[in-house]
């Protein structure tokens, strides 16, 4: 059988062009000519003041933390179903993950479950924006405005998914976004961090070149840096940059075809009553990094996940339910998180994968599912 992939990133000549003139360029290292660009990119495309490309999501969680004073002995509200770096970004700084149940229909914070986990020690919240749909911002942002409570928005899957009209990046004080292989909008690996406050731009850029501004800047104008800040080196390559303006560019198309095979996917499982097809909410533009079905419980989701590599279809579980993971000893409950940790499958999708590979899929889940309950 043809090998199926969970996902796989679609380059063409525009990004090996662009490769290739940035490697004659002589410019190389992080945040030169192509970083400025892609930095101007994503501002335009998503509508913030300021946008500072980083070496991943990861490091950008972590720089917008540390810019928003986050430390030791704080603590910062994370979505439980996430992946591990926004919990991980909090433990950077010294301070405590406390994790926030979701809802089982969006995989998103549930707004319900904020209040009750806010402690004096509380100083924000990091919002993902699970698998490219944008959380209830309306009513996370009354809870943290009342609380006087900074938000961070992990929208690592979400560059071009929008919320009432907005795109994500515009419901928090910083956002981070990745252009991880996994991701829509690919450099292989990389992110950005944008804002709309100068304050915040100017510590976050400081932050991610050593304390000092980048190179490519100082070049331009001589000066001896002064060193202010205990900065780290998470400047994006301007050779990954180069790849992110491409994919840029070519994301609408990448985007219209994702919609046809979520359309197919979903026409296909809408009535089947062990698979539960995404959710989207009422005003929400989902960008479907990924495409996460729910199984019902009866049905063994790791059972399903080697029958179908075995048909050499690559699937993988939703996300990870942060708060029964050992490296945070926690002792928040998130039954809904939980759940769907152990009962969520992707499903591939990605450009190339076609409408006959969908049917195929589908028709191997249901093979598999149908097994296991006949045994
Ligand atoms: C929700 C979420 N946050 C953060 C990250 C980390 O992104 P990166 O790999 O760019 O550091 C990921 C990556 O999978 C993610 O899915």
């Amino acid at each position: 059988m043809k090998k199926i992939y969970l996902t796989k990133p679609f380059f063409d000549d525009d990004e090996f062009n662009a490769v290739r003139e940035t490697l004659e360029s002589g410019w190389v290292a992080g945040q030169g000519p192509k970083g400025i660009k892609l930095s101007e990119a994503v501002r335009n495309y998503i509508n913030v003041e300021y946008a500072v490309p980083v070496v991943n999501c990861t490091a950008g969680l972590h720089l917008a933390l540390l810019t928003l004073g986050i430390k030791k002995g704080d603590e910062v509200l994370v979505s439980d179903f996430t992946f591990p770096a926004t919990g991980h970004a909090v433990m950077f700084c010294g301070a405590k993950p406390v994790f926030v149940d979701v809802c089982l229909d969006t995989y998103n914070m549930n707004p319900d479950k904020i209040e009750s986990k806010i402690t004096e020690k509380t100083k924000a919240i990091i919002v993902v924006h699970c698998f490219g749909q944008v959380a209830d911002m309306d009513r996370i942002t009354a809870t943290a405005e009342r609380y006087n409570l900074k938000i961070i928005e992990d929208a690592a899957c979400s560059l071009g998914a929008k919320y009432k009209g907005k795109n994500a990046g515009n419901f928090s004080d910083i956002a981070a976004f990745s252009f991880h292989a996994r991701k829509n909008v690919t450099s292989g690996e990389g992110g950005i961090v944008t804002t709309d406050n100068k304050e915040y731009a100017d510590i976050l850029s400081s932050l991610s070149c050593f304390g000092m501004e980048s190179a490519f800047k100082r070049q331009q104008n001589f000066k001896i840096p002064t060193f202010d800040l205990p900065g780290y080196n998470y400047k994006l390559s301007d050779i990954n940059a180069a790849i992110a303006i491409e994919q840029l560019k070519k994301y609408p198309r990448l985007l219209e075809k994702k919609r046809l095979l979520v359309r197919k996917y979903n026409e296909l499982l809408q009535n089947n009553e062990f698979v539960k097809i995404p959710v989207v909410a009422e005003n929400n533009l989902h960008v479907y990094q990924t495409y996460a079905v729910g199984l019902n419980p009866e049905i063994d989701r790791n059972k399903i996940i080697i029958s179908l590599r075995e048909d050499n279809i690559q699937t993988q579980i939703g996300m990870y339910a942060s708060h029964i993971l050992p490296v945070y000893k926690s002792s928040d409950k998130c039954p809904d998180s939980l759940y769907l940790f152990l009962h969520t499958l992707a499903l591939p999708l990605y450009y190339e994968l076609e409408i006959e590979d969908v049917e195929v899929v589908v028709e191997r889940l249901n093979v598999h599912i149908n097994k296991q309950l006949t045994k």
